[in-house]
């Protein structure tokens, strides 16, 4: 049996084993140049390389495309359904994780484990001085959560943990949510104002593009840190650089930013009161094995022309 042209770049080699003999694999090269692309069936998505209706064009044999990931701002799903093209995700089964690593940059913030790592590697720690690195206490603290979706409930829910109060704002508020899980609705500006804590865990979408820019940052204390673990362009960081050095905000932690990742001498990687970390979301043992599974499930479905399991709707 012939093999099944797909496009796709630094598979891991569980996938590989996942894709099996089926499957004719092309590096992703989307060079109209590329003769690959007038016959490859398939797109998978991994690690986020762009695509959108000029692609599509340039693919007319494409049926399916299948992103390793739950966000799809990096896809134009639209583009997409115009030309009966179908879109799946992975979306649930990386919740816990990304939960987990908003609440492990949330302590890390807190309290001084990136710096105070560093200084217990290196020359200047003599003997222990009670004074030294202190931190801001978790237990207790505000936490605000933009985005009460699927992460966003499950950082709600490792918050009360930490006796936490928990504050939410996002574009649907949540009656049922706010009874089971103990999260308060606010308006955006009271969130910013009350918070110790405000973590993003909403997608990038036109409404969320640069959320976090000058005007929101000065609503926020100063003592406040900020945790990023949802898309790099819901802040401008611009506007996070300047927060960050004159006081505005006391600290922020990034698993995402706008370029990703950004360019080396950027002056944001210069700032001792930044931890940046690179997409690590979702990236523990278990989770990333289920979403290699459906990632290769929604790319077989679609390449037999069947409904995708986990798939995608246009906007
Ligand atoms: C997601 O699931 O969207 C993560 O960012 C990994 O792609």
């Amino acid at each position: 049996m012939s093999k099944i042209p797909v496009m796709g770049d630094d598979l891991p080699a569980t996938m590989l084993a996942m894709l099996g003999h089926d499957f004719e694999l092309h590096p992703w090269n989307v060079s109209p140049e590329n003769p690959v692309l007038q016959v490859v069936q398939g797109l998978i998505t991994y690690g986020h390389p762009h695509v959108d209706g000029p692609l599509l064009d340039r693919c007319p044999n494409v049926k399916v495309v299948s992103n390793h990931g739950v966000g799809v701002d990096h896809i134009d799903v639209a583009a997409c359904t115009a030309r009966g093209v179908l879109v799946g995700n992975t979306p649930g089964v990386l919740d816990a994780s990304t939960a987990d690593m908003t609440i492990a940059l949330l302590l890390a913030l807190a309290r001084n484990v990136v710096t105070g790592d560093a200084f217990a590697h290196g020359p200047h720690f003599r003997h222990y001085d009670p004074s030294n690195m202190i931190g801001t206490e978790v237990t207790g603290a505000t936490l605000g959560i933009i985005g009460l979706g699927r992460i966003g409930r499950q950082v709600a829910r490792r918050a009360h943990g930490f006796d936490m109060r928990v504050l939410y704002h996002g574009r649907t508020r949540q009656y049922a949510a706010e009874q089971t899980l103990n999260v308060d609705y606010v308006s955006l500006d009271d969130l910013l104002s009350q918070s110790d804590f405000v973590a993003l865990n909403c997608p990038l979408t036109p409404e969320t593009k640069h959320l976090i820019n000058s005007q929101t940052l000065a609503k926020m204390k100063r003592s406040a840190m900020l945790i990023n673990m949802a898309r790099g362009g819901v802040i401008d960081q611009d506007a996070l650089y300047t927060a960050l050095t004159t006081g505005v905000i006391a600290g922020a932690a990034l698993d995402v930013t706008d370029p990703e990742p950004l360019p080396r001498d950027h002056r944001l990687l210069k700032l001792s009161n930044l931890i940046i970390t690179p997409h690590l979301g979702s990236a523990s043992d278990r989770t990333r094995r289920r979403m290699q599974e459906m990632t290769v499930e929604n790319l077989r479905a679609g390449l037999r022309h069947e409904p995708l399991p986990y798939g995608v709707q246009a906007p």
